[in-house]
């Protein structure tokens, strides 16, 4: 669904469907934590990281609000669960632990833990020990959520209260509006089993999945696998061919993830060539100079083409998308753009709604003072000027 081919009317009826699956209860929200973030260089789980412009809240906080905004405005409970990995399962536990869990209740929360996989040497195909009584593994990629739940029961107990849907988000984007309504209620409306929401690249080979469709079926072709000629081919009006990029926000049915489980294969291995320290066989510890191992990971997004209906939905960058990949410094992706990317969004939802902001102060909204922009037009509190930095909370 292109966002120029929608009219207002389609968007108003789908966020109406959407509105009444989240308020009926059909809607879950699982959040994806299970990477070591390397790129960051965070030592704890990314979830962790401050974020928030003004409030310094972290991102586990900024989707937990929104999910809690989510709840308060449909004045219903939604489950919560977060996806961890051998290396961020105890830190993200104990986060949540220390801090209450973060407002949610006890039954709303779901903490479990994705697969490992054995890293293998590239050179010999042996796998890799990581001690001398010890194999060397790494998370199974976030596509091992599939297998991951299966082993939960969750699906199970999810369709026995009516759960239908599993939104599906990334901690490192708090851009994400939890649940979004306008999503879930095209995904019902297109009678979809997986929808998938993307932005147009901002170039030919910017970092991103892209989505296509492939003899009939919607498919992901991360950017490391697409050729660059491929990535910067063009329409006769000069614009992108590939213009779909990956946000990694989907929407499940809870149907389709079961029928899924059933099936071993259903996701396929990609090899990714990294640095694996080991233990040769002679017990010497063994730090590599450069990639010597293969790490398997399954993809989330390669269940698309398994849908008997898979949806493709575009959505504003501005609005959705605001990732935290890189370190501090980056020019792409880091955690300065996504603050001023949360700024800029919040100073226009206030400018829309009347107020007067000066140049460079930053805003932060909490969804509590509004979830919305629509909350913020509806807010009688709000300043008609704003001078210095100030979170709505
Ligand atoms: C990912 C997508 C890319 C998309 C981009 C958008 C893949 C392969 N690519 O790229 O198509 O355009 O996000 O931001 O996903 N995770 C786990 N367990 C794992 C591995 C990752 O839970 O074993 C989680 C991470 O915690 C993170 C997310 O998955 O929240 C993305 O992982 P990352 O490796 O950062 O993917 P990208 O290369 O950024």
């Amino acid at each position: 669904v292109r966002l120029a081919e929608t009219t207002p009317q389609h968007r108003l009826t789908a966020i109406a469907q959407g509105e009444l699956a989240i308020a009926s209860g059909k809607v879950a929200m699982v959040l994806v934590a299970g990477g070591q973030g390397t790129r960051l260089g965070f030592d704890l789980p990314k979830g962790m990281y401050p974020i928030g412009p003004v409030s310094g809240r972290t991102l586990f906080q900024m989707h937990v609000d929104s999910l809690r905004g989510a709840m308060r405005r449909f004045g219903v409970s939604i489950p919560l669960l977060v996806m961890t990995g051998p290396s961020t399962h105890e830190p993200t536990v104990r986060y949540f632990q220390e801090n209450a869990n973060l407002g949610l209740k006890p039954q709303e929360l779901i903490i479990f833990q994705q697969g490992t996989m054995p890293a293998i040497d590239a050179t010999t195909g042996k796998i890799l020990m990581e001690s001398t009584s010890s194999i060397a593994l790494s998370p199974d990629g976030h596509g091992g959520i599939v297998r991951a739940l299966a082993k939960t029961g969750w699906l199970d107990r999810a369709q026995d209260q009516g759960i239908e849907h599993l939104f599906y988000a990334q901690v490192d984007n708090p851009l994400v509006r939890a649940c979004d309504p306008l999503l879930i209620g095209l995904h019902r409306l297109g009678q979809s089993q997986a929808t998938t929401q993307v932005v147009e690249k901002r170039f030919a080979t910017e970092k991103v999945g892209n989505v296509v469709n492939l003899d009939g079926k919607t498919q992901i072709i991360e950017y490391s696998d697409l050729p660059e000629e491929v990535a910067k081919q063009t329409n006769p009006d000069g614009s992108l061919r590939l213009w779909a990029g990956n946000i990694a926000v989907h929407v499940f049915d809870i149907e389709f993830l079961k029928r899924s489980c059933q099936s071993s294969d259903a996701l396929p291995f990609h090899r990714a060539h990294k640095a694996v320290p080991y233990v040769d066989d002679q017990g010497n510890d063994c730090i590599p100079s450069g990639p010597n191992a293969i790490k398997l990971e399954r993809f989330v997004f390669d269940l698309l083409p398994a849908a008997d209906r898979a949806l493709v939905v575009e959505a504003r960058a501005c609005e959705a998308f605001a990732p935290v990949k890189n370190a501090i410094g980056s020019p792409t992706d880091s955690p300065e753009t996504c603050k001023a990317a949360l700024v800029d969004l919040h100073r226009r939802w206030l400018t829309d709604a009347g107020v007067k902001l000066d140049e460079g102060c930053l805003v932060e909204i909490h969804p509590n003072w509004a979830w919305d922009e629509h909350e913020v037009q509806t807010r009688l509190d709000k300043p008609t000027q704003i001078h210095a930095d100030t979170y709505f909370t």
